[in-house]
């Protein structure tokens, strides 16, 4: 009955084209649920009674196509039956489109991901609108699903095997250009003459023209379209995937339905598929990135961190140091609309800067996140200056100088009296005190920090600094313009290194120590990357650079009675010009940006060998890296650096790329057990020193039998 629809509207005109229109009722983009679909069924017995000439697919939303399935109801997902039969739905759904006599259009702009690919793939045609908001494809491997609803069939089929693996096992999306190289999509039209060729498409397909799609190389096609060469490119997909699949086990999964599907047509593939989504739907993996996805998006409402208060317009902002950290985030801020001042000490220096924001535009152009004319306004927006002038009448300074408290000073005190009353003023410091950094102005509630991490434009997470006397219509201003940017807050209280380098530094300390007590340089990094860290904590170091290392361990060496020897090693390190990767040479060698062998920094002359670990467990090494991280995050969270355990453990995984399937330090600790993991850390202190004495709030925990997200408070947030 169409007359009942909730979430679609069908209209059919005098040449005989159906138009449904998706606006999916109390969502700000279009989702899949079971209402959704039910309206879609009733259509299609519509449409199957009295068939039109041409369907047209579109939504009525200006964020998007289809952003995916509803997320909150996999996650509600309880019995293996009851995802069969919503797979099945959408599997039976789907088909019947598929079957339908009459041409299918789907018409894309925005998001068209996951089950909203899947939905467009099951059509005959697709146009998309190529602009930077458009990407399409099937990101469900990095929610450890795998795509569910016949994409592990349909895409294969449409753009090639190879093609297909790098958008499911990768979770790549594509633009609309890209995908109408690759033929995914059938048309792709900029925004301005994107209505004409959409008519003219429904049109030719009224009069029953063809399409015409890209000719495939003769090495894709004997690839793709080949036994043989499928077999060549399943057994290559098979190896890349080897490391990965023992964590994440959709990826194994995922291959497998494309390869049943493509070995049996028919519906072997899809009951393949349908299996392999119920045997990762309810693992600890599927539950920690999901998990992760919900907290991403409630760190960017911002009514989870201030309420009752508006945050300030932004017309126009500044930023005060032209280097690594200042030119990233005036070019980020440019990118998102935003006239940007980039002030630095003299011309050379913000010439420099200059540079870093063009080489960063050209970069987003040759990726299509941006047009040629586009990335020419980019640029356009941001305005080089040594003088003040310029910054007159911003609403908003970032600060991004040395990290040094008396330069910092000197710039903030200067900035509000340049400045007026209602600017808010934000400093990138990466761990010096921002409260103090604020007694240098008469207006403190208006200054807090706001930490970026390297390289800007890639970093997902910004830590919202609230100083002593901020207040919160600082902190909403500065919330809303993280988002704004597209970037994920996390408001932290100001403690030395705020929450992500606080928690970050016991565990780079630790592998330093290790390598100092004849750990090989090489065990420590390999111990840390087979507990799902995107690289070892000493090539990590190299990145940060010794000598930044050497200053921040100061800092945080002046607040422990257990400082260790690690702060002497670094300055041996820098006083022998070893500063990382900058430097050619740190813990490892490196020859341009290509890491080479580890040098002597790192190969005890004396070498011992930790003791490995039985399967499932963490190893001597593992232990000695990773508990600290823990014990950290537990003791912010119980001195109120983040107000609930979630916030920790999202600021880990995007600040530090820490083991996303493990859902972040805290829920690791809930994973292993908390009562287990104090007792680990006993046993711990017990051998190597205090620093390793139980945070207060997991003895708390452990004494309890509660974990950090089964303890009431954190689960009514989670
Ligand atoms: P950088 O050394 O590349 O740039 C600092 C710039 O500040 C230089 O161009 C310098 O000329 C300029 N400067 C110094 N005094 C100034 C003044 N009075 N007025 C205007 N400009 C002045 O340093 P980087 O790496 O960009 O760091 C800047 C800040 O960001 C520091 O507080 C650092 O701790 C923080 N940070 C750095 C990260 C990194 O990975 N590099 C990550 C996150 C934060």
């Amino acid at each position: 009955m169409t007359e009942n629809l909730k979430h679609l509207r069908i209209e059919r005109d005098a040449r005989g084209v159906a138009t449904l229109t998706f606006d999916v009722q109390g969502a700000p983009f279009n989702v899949f649920n079971d209402e959704v679909i039910g309206d879609l069924r009733s259509v299609i017995d519509d449409i199957e009674r009295d068939p039109p000439r041409v369907v047209v697919f579109r939504s009525g939303k200006a964020s998007g196509f289809f952003a995916g399935a509803d997320v909150n109801r996999i996650q509600q997902l309880e019995h293996a039956d009851e995802v069969r039969a919503v797979i099945d739905a959408g599997h039976s759904t789907f088909a019947r489109i598929e079957r339908l006599p009459c041409p299918t259009v789907a018409v894309i702009h925005g998001p068209c991901l996951g089950g909203g690919m899947e939905f467009a793939l099951a059509c005959r045609h697709r146009v998309a609108r190529d602009d930077a908001s458009t990407k399409l494809g099937l990101p469900e491997t990095s929610l450890g699903l795998i795509p569910g609803w016949g994409g592990t069939q349909r895409l294969p089929r449409l753009v090639g095997l190879r093609q297909a693996l790098k958008m499911i096992l990768e979770g790549t999306n594509l633009s609309a250009s890209k995908a109408a190289a690759v033929g995914l999509v059938d048309v792709a039209a900029p925004a301005d003459s994107f209505d004409a060729t959409l008519e003219q498409f429904v049109a030719d397909r009224l009069n029953g023209r063809s399409v015409r799609h890209p000719t495939r190389k003769l090495l894709d096609t004997l690839l793709d379209a080949t036994s043989p060469g499928r077999a060549v490119v399943l057994a290559s997909a098979r190896k890349k995937i080897a490391k990965k699949a023992r964590d994440y086990p959709a990826l194994a999964a995922a291959l497998h339905a494309v390869e049943v599907g493509l070995r049996t047509p028919g519906s072997a593939g899809y009951h393949a598929e349908r299996e392999g989504f119920v045997s990762v739907v309810f693992t600890p993996v599927a539950k920690s990135l999901i998990g992760l996805f919900f907290q991403r998006e409630k760190a960017r409402k911002p009514s989870t961190w201030v309420r009752g208060v508006k945050p300030a317009t932004m017309r126009k902002a500044a930023v005060v140091g032209a280097g690594t950290m200042g030119a990233g985030i005036a070019q980020l801020l440019a990118f998102n609309g935003v006239p940007v001042a980039l002030k630095d000490i003299s011309d050379d220096i913000v010439a420099g800067g200059m540079k870093k924001v063009a080489a960063l535009t050209d970069a987003a152009v040759s990726k299509s996140l941006l047009t040629r004319a586009d990335g020419e306004a980019l640029v356009r927006r941001v305005t080089p200056t040594t003088e003040w002038g310029p910054l007159a009448g911003c609403d908003l300074v970032i600060e991004a100088v040395v990290e040094r408290e008396d330069v910092k000073r000197t710039v903030f005190k200067e900035l509000a009296e340049k400045l007026g009353p209602d600017a808010v003023l934000a400093s990138n410091t990466s761990a010096l005190s921002v409260s103090r950094i604020a007694e240098s102005t008469p207006h403190a509630e208006r200054v807090a920090g706001l930490h970026f991490f390297n390289p800007v434009h890639r970093m997902q997470l910004v830590e919202v600094v609230r100083g002593r006397d901020t207040d919160d219509a600082t902190v909403a201003t500065l919330v809303e313009l993280v988002r704004k940017v597209g970037k994920v807050p996390v408001v932290v209280a100001d403690s030395p290194g705020f929450l992500v380098n606080r928690t970050l530094f016991p565990y780079l300390d630790e592998a330093v120590r290790l390598v100092l007590e004849g750990v090989p340089g090489e065990e420590v990094d390999r111990a840390a990357v087979r507990f799902g860290m995107p690289m070892g904590p000493l090539e990590l170091l190299d990145q940060i650079g010794i000598d930044i290392a050497a200053d921040v361990s100061k800092t945080f060496a002046s607040l422990t009675s257990d400082p260790g020897p690690v702060p002497e090693r670094f300055a041996e390190m820098v006083a022998a010009g070893a500063l990382g990767k900058k430097a050619g040479r740190g813990f490892y060698q490196y020859d341009g940006d290509r890491r080479r062998k580890l040098t002597a920094w790192a190969t005890p002359k004396r070498a011992r060998k930790p003791e490995g670990a039985a399967a499932g467990e963490l190893s001597e090494v593992q232990m000695r890296l990773v508990y600290p991280m823990i014990n950290e995050a537990a003791k912010c969270l119980e001195t109120g650096v983040v107000a609930e355990a979630w916030m920790a453990d999202l600021a880990m995984v995007l600040g530090t790329g820490f083991a996303p399937f493990r859902g972040g330090p805290l829920r690791t600790a809930d994973t292993l057990g908390v009562a287990r993991v104090v007792r680990e850390l006993d046993e711990l202190r017990a051998a190597h020193g205090p620093r390793f004495e139980p945070a207060g709030l997991l003895r708390h925990l452990a004494d309890g039998g509660h974990g950090f997200y089964t303890e009431a408070r954190a689960l009514a947030h989670v």
